[in-house]
């Protein structure tokens, strides 16, 4: 590894295609980056396995293992100061991030949300909740936003986005398999543009 290279740690809680695009993404591009750490609310998921699979370090940090949510933000720190994170991308990670951890990492943690932020964002606002309330809405576009973690659910300085059709026989499944094929091309490019300018 050439040591300009950003260590990167993935935050997932369910398949983690996104993991995976991202994943294949640094290899095809050649980007600058190397992802170091899978880290999952869950002990068991598809994220988790493919990390083990590739030889990614996975770790299981959940607040239910702690006596007090302080202590959870400490584990979450102490776990990524340990690996020298540069940089956190949440890849379907369905919970939020402990203040105290966007507080040491400004403008470093990135997410990926299925929708064209700010609309259909915001605390409850996810997976398939998304799509039932874009197409409930009577919008014909849809996509996905990328964006900086800060305090607030979603709320986050807009990186990149990607649009997509609503169409009038969607349903809100058939709308999250193209919104997620959306997802798996505009996350690599955000992070490429993301890592273009951080670069020295
Ligand atoms: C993706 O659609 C992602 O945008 C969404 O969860 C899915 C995870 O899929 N995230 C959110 O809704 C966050 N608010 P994946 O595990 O296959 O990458």
């Amino acid at each position: 590894m050439s040591d300009n290279k950003k260590r990167l740690a993935v935050f997932c809680s369910g398949t983690g295609s996104n993991f995976k695009a991202l994943f294949h993404a640094i290899i095809e591009r050649e980007l600058p980056a190397e992802i170091v750490l899978c880290l999952s609310n869950r002990a068991e998921c598809g994220a988790m396995d493919f990390a083990k699979e590739y030889g990614i370090e996975a770790i299981h940090l959940s607040e239910s293992q702690f006596d007090s949510h302080d202590e959870f933000a400490s584990a979450m720190l102490e776990a990524l100061r340990n690996r020298q994170i540069d940089m956190i991308l949440l890849a379907g990670y369905l919970r939020k991030i402990p203040d105290a951890v966007i507080a040491a990492y400004p403008e470093k943690i990135v997410n990926i949300h299925p929708s064209l932020l700010p609309e259909f964002g915001g605390h409850g606002m996810y997976g398939i909740r998304v799509h039932e309330a874009v197409i409930a809405s009577g919008e014909t576009r849809s996509g996905a936003t990328v964006h900086f973690v800060n305090e607030e659910y979603d709320k986050g300085r807009i990186i990149k986005q990607n649009h997509v059709p609503v169409l009038p026989e969607d349903t809100p499944e058939s709308l999250a398999e193209r919104v997620l094929r959306c997802e798996h091309r505009l996350y690599p490019d955000a992070l490429e543009q993301l890592l273009d300018e951080q670069m020295p």
